[in-house]
């Protein structure tokens, strides 16, 4: 295996951030990696970029996971089950499943990203998450090499959350993920606002699973900066769940707040949450379109800041705690960062 030495990153991550690795290696197989675990024990593992915010140089080992391929394990008349290494392009993965009518993946079109890191923060979008379709994650572990498999049950599986950003946080890389998608009686998820209005914009009563995907990648389009033409990492910033209470006196003053209600444990009133779209609350407080030098937050979703050109890490995790702060002091809630923050 090749390891290079001062590798700037700025191609690797989908913020664009120039920042460089001291030594890089990129690794095909797994069979290199347990190798390249058992001999470094400081290494930092990168895989689409598109979920992190690098603010300083790397000095450790970067392993770049670039393990490629699909398998169909077993398939029958109306389901098929994949395994797909974990360095395979997100969408093109999801295009691939089009191409071959296999149902599930549609709504999670043009996702940033690899394959491999779609379980850790259980990427999800326009009602599904992809917890709805993974029926197995298998990697290694760092400190010994050892393969492991779980079940979707063993990933804790929650909202931008798993396992894998828990209890195995840096102690895992993950290697392929496996889904079970359908061939036939697609379940395709039409409800989300912006997906019907398209779709009847477009005169389509029947969709098929390629609809619903060319729908969605028009209104993600639409609203999500480009990667390759302006840097930014999607959604900054987790959707907040509030209780019940707070929501009330919110919705008093702010008569217009957008707001998802949450599943209850049970069906009193007083156990709902309400999610509050993020944006929204950004936007409310005036930073939508707002550029501070080379970042800023995105014109057209508020969700998203975005690194113009040459902006450092430092700057924009500046802004996002300006963010933080002014959302905190108007609205009484905590913003949690969603993009991993690397310092
Ligand atoms: N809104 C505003 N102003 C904005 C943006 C949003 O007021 O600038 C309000 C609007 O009321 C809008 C609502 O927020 O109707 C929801 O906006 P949107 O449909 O864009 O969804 P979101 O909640 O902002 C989440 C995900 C996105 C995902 C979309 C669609 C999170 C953190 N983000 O965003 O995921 O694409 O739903 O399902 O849950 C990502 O994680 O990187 C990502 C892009």
């Amino acid at each position: 295996m090749n390891i290079q030495q001062n590798i700037s990153l700025k191609a690797y991550n989908t913020f664009g951030i120039d920042v460089f690795a001291k030594r890089f290696v990129s690794v095909d197989s797994v069979y290199n990696l347990q190798k390249i675990l058992a001999q470094e024990k400081n290494i930092f593992l990168l895989s689409g970029g598109s979920n992190m915010l690098l603010t300083q140089n790397i000095n450790k080992l970067v392993v770049y996971i670039n393990i490629k391929g699909i398998s169909v394990d077993f398939e029958n008349e109306n389901e098929v089950f994949l395994t797909v290494n974990s360095g395979e392009n997100w969408h093109e993965f999801v295009v691939w499943c089009i191409s071959q009518n296999y149902g599930g993946l549609e709504n999670l079109s043009l996702i940033p990203g690899h394959v491999g890191t779609s379980p850790i923060q259980n990427i999800g979008a326009y009602g599904v998450e992809v917890k709805d379709v993974i029926t197995k994650v298998e990697g290694l572990y760092i400190n010994n090499s050892k393969k492991f498999q779980f079940t979707n049950k063993e990933c804790n599986f929650d909202y931008r959350n798993s396992i894998f950003k828990n209890e195995l946080k840096d102690k895992v890389v993950i290697t392929s993920v496996s889904f079970k998608l359908s061939k036939k009686q697609h379940q395709l998820h039409t409800n989300y606002g912006a997906i019907e209005q398209q779709l009847t914009a477009k005169n389509i009563i029947n969709p098929t699973i390629k609809d619903v995907s060319d729908a969605v990648i028009y209104i993600r389009k639409s609203k999500l900066p480009d990667p390759k033409k302006i840097g930014n990492s999607g959604s900054f910033f987790k959707n907040p769940v509030i209780s019940s209470e707070k929501f009330i006196k919110l919705q008093e003053k702010y008569p217009t707040i957008p707001f998802y209600k949450t599943e209850a444990n049970n069906n009193t009133a007083s156990t709902f949450s309400y999610k509050i779209p993020a944006g929204w609350l950004i936007e409310t407080v005036g930073f939508k379109g707002k550029r501070f030098g080379d970042c800023g937050v995105h014109e057209k979703q508020a969700l998203v800041l975005v690194n113009y050109n040459n902006a450092q890490g430092n700057d924009i995790l500046s802004l996002a705690k300006k963010i933080q702060k002014t959302i905190l002091d108007t609205f009484e809630i905590k913003l949690e960062i969603e993009v991993n923050i690397i310092k």
